[in-house]
């Protein structure tokens, strides 16, 4: 069945507007800068992405992040317009871009792979776009060479792209785009042929020059580190909805599910049941530790629900010695794997009920308790605030 692009049934008609609650109030028109409403895209019998909200700030740079095949290419490309909206709407600073003629909207997409064309200067593939515009003489110089000193790339104008380096090719890539000044700026997998070294640099001047332009942009990425590294905020993504949204610093300490606490980061996962819930604290029984879980906060939920509570292995220190009788939050066990990596070391530690709980060690916290080696006795322990309490 085709799709038919445009919201299906809106007050303003399949093709129309609908009125944009606070379009007035210049607060409430930069928060919603992109206004993804309900967006659904089916392929047949697939459905890759499953009823989408979500709104992009202006000037923000915003990160969907999820593993392979979960939808994010499919919801940029709906945003380019490249892509046929099944049901639900796309806004971008006001407009619908379903009512707008592909040549009229305000947004340009860098693809996977950048597509440069390797018979033309530097030069001219940033300038390409702009001449299919009309844009000649003084202007074109001018912005081109504006936009390749902005991406430090003015010196190498005269080169073609199969004489740059691989870092050099993607920020000639990202001038083409930014160029055209779009009010929307889509990267897809931007440092995906990059090697891990360059892409770490990459990152940093990515975000430098996109704040210094001040462009509305939103990235697709899998790589978490890459997603933290760049982005104001991040959508999780899986199997075509969105799992949580926060800022780098939210989605890592404040999971709201066991998808995101284990796709950003590694953590460790103890299952339980409540067995008494205050407004200030949580007590959790688990038969993975001798000890019952306590967890400082309160959570909204019935005695006996069933819950699963993270603790990042940064939060658990290993002593030699037991706890106090009467503590909670420990375990005992030996030490079972040892991954020294250079600025920190990984112990997996085998508890007794089999469970292995993995402890992120700084070399000073390692000199404090005598390096462990395998099949010593340990014991891990974490504090109150180190535990999410996760119901889903
Ligand atoms: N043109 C198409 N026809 C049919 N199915 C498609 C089409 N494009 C994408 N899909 C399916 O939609 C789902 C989402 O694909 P999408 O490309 O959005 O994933 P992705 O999250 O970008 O993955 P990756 O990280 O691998 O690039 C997949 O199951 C894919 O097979
Ligand atoms: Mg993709």
């Amino acid at each position: 069945m085709p799709a038919g692009p445009g919201n299906q049934g809106g007050p303003g008609g399949p093709n129309g507007r609908r009125p944009e609650p606070g379009l007035r109030d210049p607060n409430w028109a930069g928060e919603n800068f992109v206004r993804i409403v309900d967006v659904v895209k089916k392929f047949d019998e697939t459905v890759a992405v499953k009823g989408v909200n979500l709104s992009v700030k202006k000037g923000e740079l915003f990160a969907l992040l999820g593993s392979s095949g979960c939808g994010k290419s499919t919801l940029l490309r709906m945003l380019a317009g490249l892509e046929s909206v099944t049901s639900g709407q796309i806004v971008i600073d006001g407009e619908d871009l379903a009512s707008m003629p592909p040549y009229r909207r305000p947004v340009n997409m860098m693809f996977q792979s950048y597509a440069l064309f390797p018979h033309m200067t530097v030069e001219s593939n940033v300038a390409f776009g702009l001449k299919q515009e009309g844009v000649r003489g003084a202007e074109l110089k001018e912005r081109v060479h504006t936009t390749l000193d902005l991406v430090q790339m003015a010196k190498y104008a005269q080169r073609k792209p199969h004489q740059l380096s691989g870092g050099q090719q993607q920020r000639v890539a990202l001038a083409r785009s930014l160029v055209k000044r779009p009010k929307l700026l889509l990267l897809d997998e931007p440092m995906s042929a990059l090697d891990k070294q360059i892409r770490q640099r990459t990152q940093i001047e990515l975000v430098n020059i996109l704040d210094k332009v001040g462009v509305t942009c939103m990235m697709v990425t899998h790589d978490q580190e890459e997603a933290m590294t760049m982005a104001g905020r991040i959508a999780v993504m899986s199997e075509g909805e969105i799992v949580q949204i926060g800022t780098p610093h939210e989605v890592y300490e404040y999971p709201n599910s066991r998808f995101t606490a284990e796709f950003i980061g590694s953590t460790n996962l103890f299952d339980g049941i409540v067995v008494e819930d205050e407004p200030d604290h949580v007590f959790v029984e688990t038969t993975e530790l001798p000890s019952r879980l306590y967890v400082n906060h309160g959570i909204t939920g019935p005695l006996g629900m069933p819950v699963t509570i993270s603790v990042r292995p940064e939060r658990i220190a290993l002593t030699r010695k037991p706890p106090p009788d009467g503590s909670y939050n420990w375990g005992r066990g030996t030490v079972a794997n040892i991954a020294y990596m250079g600025g920190y070391t990984l112990y997996h530690v085998k508890l007794d009920s089999g469970k292995v709980v993995v402890a992120n060690l700084s070399s000073i916290a390692l000199g404090q308790i005598d390096s462990p080696t395998w099949d010593d006795e340990v014991f891990v322990r974490w504090t109150a605030s180190a535990g999410v309490v996760l119901t889903a």
